[in-house]
């Protein structure tokens, strides 16, 4: 079902937000104590159609995961039990890849299926190395497409150096080898969201430079999470900050993990007036308030770690870059054509529709900022990260722009319309 969205450019933007729970870290959250010895508590649980996919695989694995006022509490069978059913995870990438590794090390036989984004988006990166490992795995199209069927049992230890950074194989391959040991080099750092509960949670783990090496585990401690808000949601507010006039925004208690604030090196070097105030975590990961105010932009080179640390915000950096002086280039980021959709032929074909001059590159894009008008029609063809951009970039265009594929939205941030509207009250 296709929804469409209107949204019209209005006045500026302001007042306080506390955007949902980081996405990354409620995937984890509930996995890793699915595996653990006792059970644990979640506060501020993302509650989206990815993070639901990732409950739903575990309580058909036999974990008990209850919702108990604002907070969930899982907890985790004294062995997960085989699926009867096959797992669907729906648009959620991070649930397959991160469940592939957890079946893979279970004596147990699973299929794990997607929609129809999610059965075109490469598995090779994440079978491969778990065949390697010792488990049987297979897919469609030559082993590479889900859906994807798993029988797990005792793997061997292995170690492993990646040729692509990506933190869903990374946490993969240490959630498959927790039993028995395993290492992982990347060759740049991702975000390390599974590596820092791992530790928490007792397991034996070192860091050397991009290297994670994760020693033989037999009992993961149960561990209370506070999710701290996802910086991939408040990217949307920080753009629209900067650009609707007169706008001044609080976004409180957003994860600063540095593996993944990217988008504030990103706009702070395109003279975004972005004010960061740590708040306590209590020890786990960092925390902060971000305060944007509207701001003159230029344009930048984006490319290296820093477009790793903001790999998924990169379309909105984009929007940014097309309200910005001077030309934006991206590089370095060509796995952005391997998400929920092809986000570099996405954000510029969007982008061409508001009238900005924005090409595409193999790895990246290039973005000549001027003043993107509408009105204009942008298909996010079910990609939720594309469906909020281009919503924010209607917000400071002369005409109105409207989104088709908005239900998407629902897999990330089922209530970004509602914080948005609510901003410009
Ligand atoms: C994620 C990792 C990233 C990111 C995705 C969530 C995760 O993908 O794009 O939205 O939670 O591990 P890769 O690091 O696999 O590219």
């Amino acid at each position: 079902m296709n929804v469409r969205w209107e949204v019209v450019p209005g006045g500026p933007l302001r007042g306080s937000l506390r955007v949902p729970g980081d996405k990354s870290i409620s995937h984890r959250a509930l996995l890793l104590n699915g595996l653990a010895s006792g059970s644990a508590v979640i506060r501020n649980l993302l509650r989206s159609e990815d993070v639901d996919a990732t409950a739903g695989a575990l309580r058909a694995m036999g974990v008990e995961i209850e919702e108990q006022g604002d907070t969930f509490v899982v907890r985790p069978p004294v062995r997960l039990k085989e699926p009867e059913q096959p797992i669907d995870c729906g648009n959620s990438g991070t649930s397959m890849r991160l469940l592939s590794g957890v079946i893979a090390a279970e004596p147990m036989f699973a299929v794990l299926t997607g929609d129809a984004s999610l059965r075109r988006r490469p598995m090779a990166r994440v079978l491969d190395p778990l065949r390697q490992m010792g488990a049987e795995v297979g897919g469609r199209g030559g082993g590479r497409l889900a859906p994807l069927a798993i029988r797990g049992g005792q793997l061997r230890s292995m170690d492993f150096s990646l040729n692509i950074a990506s933190a869903q194989v990374k946490s993969a391959l240490l959630l498959a080898g927790r039993r028995v040991g395993v290492s992982v080099e990347e060759p740049e750092q991702s975000r390390n969201h599974t590596e820092l509960m791992l530790a928490r949670m007792g397991a034996s783990l070192e860091v050397h430079g991009r290297r994670v090496v994760l020693g033989a585990t037999e009992k993961l401690e149960p561990l209370n999470v506070d999710v701290p808000g996802d910086i991939s949601a408040a990217a949307f507010f920080l753009v629209a900050g900067c650009i609707v006039p007169g706008s001044e925004i609080c976004l409180r208690g957003v994860g600063v993990n540095p593996t993944r604030t990217g988008i504030l090196d990103i706009l702070r070097a395109m003279g975004a007036d972005i004010e960061i105030v740590p708040v306590d975590s209590a020890g786990a990961e960092p925390q902060a308030d971000l305060i944007v105010r509207s701001s003159s932009l230029k344009g930048i080179a984006i490319g290296g770690t820093l477009a790793l640390r903001a790999l998924d915000e990169l379309p909105v950096a984009a929007v940014a870059a097309a309200f910005a002086e001077g030309d934006t280039v991206i590089s370095d980021a060509a796995e952005l054509r391997a998400k929920e959709s092809d986000r570099v032929a996405r954000t510029v074909a969007g982008l061409r529709t508001l009238g900005i001059d924005a090409e595409e590159r193999p790895d990246g894009m290039v973005i000549r900022g001027g003043r993107p008008c509408g009105p204009g029609l942008v298909d996010a063809n079910g990609d939720h990260r594309i469906a909020m951009a281009f919503s924010v970039a209607a917000l400071a265009c002369e005409g109105g722009v409207w989104v088709d594929g908005a239900e998407s939205v629902a897999s990330s941030y089922p209530g970004f319309r509602d914080h948005l509207e609510g901003l410009r009250a």
